[in-house]
């Protein structure tokens, strides 16, 4: 996925510094994961992987991506490729009232609503899917890993239908071509390390107190906050109805403005990150320039 200040393309020279200058490596947390792609490549290198981020959608897709080591059995389920299942969906074949479907409603220009992010019939079947994989989780037919598996297989296919330039802070006033593309969820890629990788949805402050070899610091770097950004992937993973205001639909987002982002609390961060961590610290920039 596109995020800002992701890392994709510098994995390979994180973990090459991490190789050179801390040696026999063995877990590994990455503080601020975000899209979840330097965990990834911890995982890959066979590190006990811990992500973590205070945005939960992300704290989703690291589920998938890096706690599970195989493709879930859905054996509860009795339906033998879920992906296919949700990808065959018609919304006019299921129980879910358009009332029920909140993308739908707020984000796709249909009764009073103007916002065009999605086009109506992408902004239905992501209501549908993410309704019935609710539905099979409060019913006990999937367990946490399955849930977090389709969901993040949702999260991973809107930003191909929606009508956005990379961020969720505004959409286009005409649909771009991609927006005509009908919603395709496809599997999260999951690779097996072998290992008891975690993902976490919380405050970095509350595991700088847990030891691993290594700690990957990459906090925001500027005073952009990452929830309006991304309000609606949160919306989507959470499901929660919000309150939303303002052109874009913005939900609430207080306990989710970080502290990385404010000149009058960034230095006390950095000082709470250095001072409480009991794991070696390898913060982005520092990465780049040894790199
Ligand atoms: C620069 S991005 C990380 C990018 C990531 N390395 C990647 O490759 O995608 C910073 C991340 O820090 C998260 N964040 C900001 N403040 C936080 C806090 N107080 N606790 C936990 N996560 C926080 C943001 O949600 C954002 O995803």
């Amino acid at each position: 996925m596109r995020y800002i200040g992701g890392k994709s393309l510098l994995t390979d020279k994180i973990c090459g510094v991490i190789n050179s200058e801390i040696p026999r490596v063995s877990s590994a947390i990455d503080i601020f994961a975000g899209s979840g792609a330097v965990s990834q490549s911890f995982k890959k290198a066979g590190y006990r992987t811990v992500s973590n981020d205070f945005l939960y959608f992300s704290y989703v897709m690291s589920y998938a991506s890096v706690v599970l080591n195989k493709r879930p059995s859905f054996r509860n389920l009795g339906i033998a490729d879920p992906i296919k299942y949700l990808n065959a969906l018609k919304p006019e074949n299921t129980d879910f009232r358009p009332s029920e479907c909140f993308i739908y409603s707020n984000y796709s220009p249909v009764g009073d609503c103007e916002r065009m992010y999605f086009q109506p019939d992408n902004a239905l079947k992501i209501d549908v899917i993410r309704l019935t994989v609710e539905e099979w989780k409060s019913e006990g037919l999937i367990d946490d890993g399955e849930y977090f598996y389709l969901i993040s297989a949702l999260l991973g296919a809107v930003p191909f239908v929606a009508n956005i330039a990379g961020v969720y802070a505004a959409y286009f006033k005409f649909w771009d071509s991609r927006t005509y593309k009908h919603l395709d969820l496809t599997e999260p890629v999951i690779i097996n390390n072998g290992r008891k990788n975690e993902s976490y949805n919380l405050d970095y402050t509350e595991l700088l107190s847990k030891r691993f070899d290594l700690m990957y610091a990459d906090p925001p770097y500027n005073s952009r906050e990452y929830l309006p950004n991304y309000h609606i992937l949160e919306t989507i993973a959470r499901y929660d109805y919000p309150e939303i205001h303002g052109v874009t639909g913005m939900r609430e987002y207080g306990r989710q403005k970080s502290v990385f982002c404010k000149k009058n609390t960034v230095r006390e961060a950095f000082e709470t990150l250095i001072r409480d961590c009991r794991s070696v610290v390898v913060q982005a920039d520092n990465a780049f320039k040894a790199a």
